[in-house]
């Protein structure tokens, strides 16, 4: 079976690809952004219990309904339940997931695109192309068309090679690329003046706003959105994990690298805001709110870039690289989430169905693209606010309710060592069954009300 299926052919590779389905523009601008609307340090203290608490067992959850079923997300979830009502049931969320990764997959690549014409814009200034340079800049249909459209086949270019010579040998590279990135953009901010004010704002929490309900109910959105819940992108990566491998210390060691970008991503732009402030740059008004949220990494850092001469140059091609490349390994694994059950399901050829279901999603971003006033919040607030909430709460259920309970158990110790089968899987199986998706459900019902 896994002659033909495509398998990780290294914890690393494992670790990178999920790790880079975890980290992207959800981490280095969303995380820093909702920090900054939502109390600072305070926010940053209620996302990490969240994530660790509630979106990691919920990861553990999707990652071992994958490795079981060694197959696409519907299959996956019917192996685990019964013919009639469960089997209904599991292609109601197998495939729900897979739309709902299909199309936060076309709202982001119209970001993406945005990232990417940004991460042009200083070549083309220091090639001394004035006109050229504000094109990218500047929002208009064709530009975005053309980014969104580039995006797109650079995900199917890489999809289309399959696991281990597609996603996980461009995750090897692309991720600590990312990293080594990030750290130097830290360094140089950190020296600037009015950063330290932004460090503090950022790490010393202000405990009076933490029960906020806003705060919360967006703290764990947050996680979730993060660490690619709800969208059958953890089950399918599950299922291309070995049974030899520990599945509890993968699961984990990905979600302590999303939370540390997230975490360093805040370092960056938190400092870096207060850097623009007090360089006269709006970005907060009288009452300490954000001025705007969307625009801020369009407008204000390429600001911030500018006072610094031809260094910012470097500086912003460097920033907006580093968000496309994040933005990249986050979108093959959404990609994945249809291609594998194309592939599976039809019997199709791998490279054909990519190109097929890159063309659909292509054009659905176009739609949302021609209609962007009414589409693209609404696609967001479809995919992040209902559906992933949603769809996660049922894997939730599907493990701690629906699957024989010894069945799990044996699951997901294949591949733990006989000394951790520790009290923590004594507790998971309850702590799934009940905390999570009470306290998912919760969050879902919060963003319906
Ligand atoms: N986790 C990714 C991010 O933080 C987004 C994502 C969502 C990826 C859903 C896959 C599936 O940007």
């Amino acid at each position: 079976m896994s002659s033909v299926r495509g398998e990780f052919s290294s914890r690393f590779g494992f670790i990178m690809a999920a790790a880079g389905s975890a980290v992207g523009l959800g981490n280095i601008w969303g995380f820093p952004t909702q920090t900054a609307s939502n109390g600072g340090a305070a926010f940053v203290f209620a996302y990490l219990v969240l994530a660790f608490c509630l979106a990691y067992p919920a990861l553990m959850a999707e990652l071992t309904i994958g490795r079981h079923g060694q197959s696409n997300a519907v299959a996956a979830l019917r192996k685990i339940s019964k013919p009639g009502l469960g089997h209904k049931s599991a292609f109601i969320v197998g495939f729900g997931g897979i739309v709902c990764a299909s199309l936060i997959l076309s709202f982001y690549a119209i970001v993406a695109g945005w990232m990417m014409a940004a991460t042009i814009e200083p070549l083309a200034t220091a090639a001394g192309q004035p006109a050229v340079a504000s094109w990218l800049t500047e929002q208009s249909l064709i530009r975005d068309l053309l980014f969104t459209a580039f995006f797109i086949v650079l995900t199917v270019a890489i999809i289309s090679r399959g696991v281990e010579n597609g996603i996980e040998k461009w995750s090897k590279r692309l991720m600590p690329a990312l990293l080594i990135i990030l750290f130097s953009l830290i360094a140089y901010v950190l020296t600037q003046e009015g950063a330290m004010k932004g460090l503090q704002a950022y790490l010393v929490p202000d405990f009076s706003r933490i029960f906020e309900p806003k705060l919360l109910v967006s703290a764990l959105g947050q996680a979730f959105f993060s660490l690619s819940l709800g969208t059958s992108v953890m089950v399918i990566y599950g299922s291309y994990i070995s049974k030899k491998e520990n599945l509890v210390s993968l699961g984990a060691y990905v979600t302590l690298i999303d939370v540390f970008i997230a975490f360093v991503a805040g370092l960056l732009i938190i400092p870096a805001m207060y850097v623009a402030q007090a360089q006269g740059v709006q970005i907060f008004s009288e009452s300490g709110a954000l001025l705007s949220e969307d625009t801020l990494v369009f407008q204000v850092l390429p600001a911030l870039f500018d006072s610094m001469g031809t260094v910012g140059l470097v500086v912003s091609f460097a920033f907006f690289a580093l968000m496309s490349i994040a933005a990249l390994t986050s979108s093959i694994s959404m990609l994945e989430a249809p291609v594998s059950y194309a592939v599976e399901k039809f019997g199709m050829n791998r490279v054909q169905a990519t190109w097929v279901i890159g063309g659909i999603i292509a054009l659905i971003s176009f739609t949302i693209v021609f209609n962007f006033a009414a589409l693209f919040g609404l696609v967001i607030k479809v995919t992040t606010q209902f559906g992933q909430p949603l769809l996660g709460l049922m894997c939730c259920i599907f493990a701690g309710w629906l699957w024989h309970r010894g069945d799990l158990l044996q699951e997901i110790k294949q591949g733990l060592p006989e000394a951790e089968h520790t009290l923590f899987w004594k507790v998971w199986p309850w702590y799934i069954k009940y905390v999570c998706p009470i306290c998912i459900g919760l969050v879902f019902l919060n963003s319906v009300l």
